[in-house]
């Protein structure tokens, strides 16, 4: 018999080497989340954002094409843009190089004076953007497989549980600290081996949990559960007959750092990570869409029921697994692998923990 496979080591978790390794050589050549179309209305909109340490900003074109760049003027590196906002042009703050919306440098203050200058030659350096559903991915890796290559049948998938995904825009955006590693959040999101212990709300709500698993579907952990047969004590109002998914719940983990989730009644929201400066924090936002005005009230409610029952209870959890991590008397146990997968099974720790190996070992 070999070896039961054993949880990662704790410096995974807790050196900051391997966090710089991470933002270097996984972070950097993944989809990482930057922000929803509705942020960009008009052409000029642009918002900021960073990835793996990265300052970036999105940007809607004069022939609404949205862009990103990095956020660096090609003169002498001072930034371009702040926060967000609208600018027919980008000027930059230290000698007003002026760029369009495509990154072309268009002028600067006395560039014709110096001999062999090429304006034309100078743009800013853009970024690989993709629209999922108006929901708006970059990747820093020019040579990245596209996203529907890494994440199989999510895009077609969402699109049938979620009707009305092309007209959503935001609603809630509930902002959390927590005080531990990125991965240690995102292992606990994709295991619910804790849930029926952790979660009430788990055990005796809308799913059922005996029928609760989740199985890896390229780099992305597809969460399925079916849902009780009478959803009638839901808190909010459901149209079962409306659409043939109005009563199902489902995830799309889309590795490493978001998850699309969707609750009966087709209500689209979302789990974001974004990594903090040291390798013990993590900012997740929770993002709530809605589509029409019964559906942002449905949303209200349900972000704040959100944070006050399972966000809440794994702050909790998060927080003492980074402790624990510190801890000289902790030795990598070993996961509970089911082969028939399902609730109790921890396989998707095991599809995580491969993925942050096959990224970060070569450079150890
Ligand atoms: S650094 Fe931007 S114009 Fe000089
Ligand atoms: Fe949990």
């Amino acid at each position: 018999m070999s070896e039961p496979l054993r949880s990662l080591d704790a410096r995974y978790y807790t050196d900051p080497a391997i966090f710089a390794i991470e933002k270097q050589h996984l972070l950097a050549s993944t989809w990482q989340f930057a922000g929803h179309v509705s942020q960009l209305e008009k052409p000029g909109d642009f918002f900021t954002f960073s990835v793996a340490g990265e300052n970036l900003f999105c940007i809607k074109g004069k022939d609404d094409a949205i862009r990103a760049f990095y956020n660096v003027c090609q003169h002498r590196a001072h930034e371009l843009v702040t926060d967000s906002g609208n600018a027919p042009l980008l000027v930059c703050p230290y000698h007003a190089w002026t760029y369009d919306l495509k990154g072309q440098l268009k002028g600067g203050p006395n560039i014709h004076s110096t001999p062999g200058f090429e304006r034309e030659s100078i743009c800013l350096t853009s970024v690989r953007l993709e629209d999922f559903h108006g929901f708006l991915f970059v990747n820093l890796d020019d040579d990245a497989a596209p996203m529907d290559s890494w994440f199989p049948g999510v895009r077609d998938e969402l699109a049938q549980y979620v009707p009305h995904i092309s007209t959503l825009t935001p609603t809630e955006y509930v902002e959390i600290y927590e005080h531990t590693n990125w991965k240690i959040s995102v292992e606990n999101y994709s295991e619910c081996y804790h849930c029926s212990r952790n979660h009430p709300t788990f055990a005796s709500g809308v799913i059922k949990p005996e029928t609760y698993d989740i199985q890896p579907q390229g780099y992305c952990l597809r969460h399925t559960t079916e849902c009780q047969d009478d959803l009638s004590d839901m808190t909010y109002p459901i149209d079962l007959d409306s659409n043939a998914f109005a009563g199902k719940y489902s995830s799309w983990f889309l590795w490493p750092l978001f998850s699309f989730q969707v609750y009966p009644g087709n209500v689209l929201n979302t789990y974001h990570w974004r990594i903090g400066e040291r390798v013990d924090e993590v900012m997740l936002y929770r993002g709530w869409y809605a589509h029409d005005e019964a559906s942002k009230a449905v949303a209200e409610q349900l972000a704040i029921q959100d944070r006050d029952t399972t966000v809440a209870e794994d702050i909790l959890l998060v927080e003492s697994i980074q402790r624990g991590m510190n801890s000289r008397g902790y030795t990598p146990g070993p996961l509970v692998l089911d082969p028939e997968g399902g609730v109790n099974s921890e396989h998707s720790i095991r599809a995580l923990q491969t993925w942050t190996r096959e990224a970060v070992d070569a450079h150890l």
